[in-house]
Order: C-alpha cells, then sequence, then structure tokens
C-alpha cells in the first residue's frame, strides 16, 4: 500500500472516532510487515480511564487477528498540529515492532514521518526483564 493510501484510511476512520467528551477525533491505520491493514479510531469512556486510542485499536484488532509485526502506522486527527502518539500507545508499539515508523497526518494531509525509536528512546521492552527461571 502507498504512503498516501495508508494516510488516506487513517483519515477516513476519523468518522467513525467515539470522542464526545474530548470531542478531539483520531483515526489510525497500522500496515503489517506482511501488508495487512488494520485500521482504528479513538473511542471514550464516561469513567475516562477505560478510554483506547485510535493507535491501540488498530494494533489490537491486529494482533487479534494473528498480526504482530508492523511496518508503519498512520495517525490522523483534525488540528493543523501533528497529532504524535501518546506514551500508552508508543508502549504498545515497541512490544511488538521496535523499528517501526509512525507516520502523522494532520488536517490538511501534510505527513510527518518518526521513527518510533526517536518517539520512545530507551523503551522498555522484554529485553529489559530478567530471563525467568
Ligand atoms: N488520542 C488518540 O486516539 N491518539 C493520540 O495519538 C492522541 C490522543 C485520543 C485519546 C482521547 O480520546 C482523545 O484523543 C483526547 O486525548
Amino acid at each position: 500500500m502507498t504512503t498516501e493510501e495508508l494516510c488516506r484510511k487513517a483519515v477516513a476512520m476519523i468518522e467513525m472516532a467515539y470522542a464526545p467528551y474530548s470531542h478531539f477525533r483520531v483515526g489510525a491505520a497500522v500496515e503489517c510487515d506482511d501488508g495487512a491493514v488494520f485500521t482504528g479510531c479513538n473511542i471514550e469512556n464516561a469513567a475516562f480511564t477505560p478510554t483506547n486510542c485510535a493507535e491501540r485499536t488498530a494494533i489490537f484488532k491486529a494482533v487479534s487477528e494473528g498480526h504482530r509485526r508492523f511496518r508503519r502506522i498512520a495517525v490522523a486527527a483534525e488540528t493543523e498540529d501533528f497529532t504524535a502518539p501518546c506514551g500508552v500507545c508508543r508502549q504498545v508499539m515497541m512490544e511488538f515492532s521496535p523499528d517501526m515508523d509512525v507516520l502523522m497526518v494532520n488536517c490538511r494531509g501534510d505527513v510527518k514521518t518518526v521513527p518510533l525509536r526517536q518517539l520512545l528512546p530507551y523503551g522498555f521492552d522484554s529485553a529489559s526483564l530478567p530471563a525467568n527461571p
């Protein structure tokens, strides 16, 4: 899939966002290493804490379907500024694909690409844990 197609999928997912509290709608599309693409949107909750970001929705959909390696994820919001993934989403990405890229898409369709390792330096991963006995 081209970068433009992946970004368009992320933008389209903005319409699916459930964001009655923040009114900040986000869409995402993650591309797996075999080319499969899974999409997601943010899903808020009156209790706030259970809110799920668009990136995690897309990644959890992919993982639940057997995909664990990702090349890149596109994240789209309706702002002029590029929306960077929150810390929790960066950590979830790190778990599966530390070398993936994050593509941020703004309301004009401009795209900024940043490697995950740059967004989460010194990330905690399975190698950080002591070996199991
Ligand atoms: N949000 C995302 O879905 N992705 C991001 O990268 C940043 C934040 C959502 C969470 C919440 O529903 C709303 O945006 C405001 O924080």
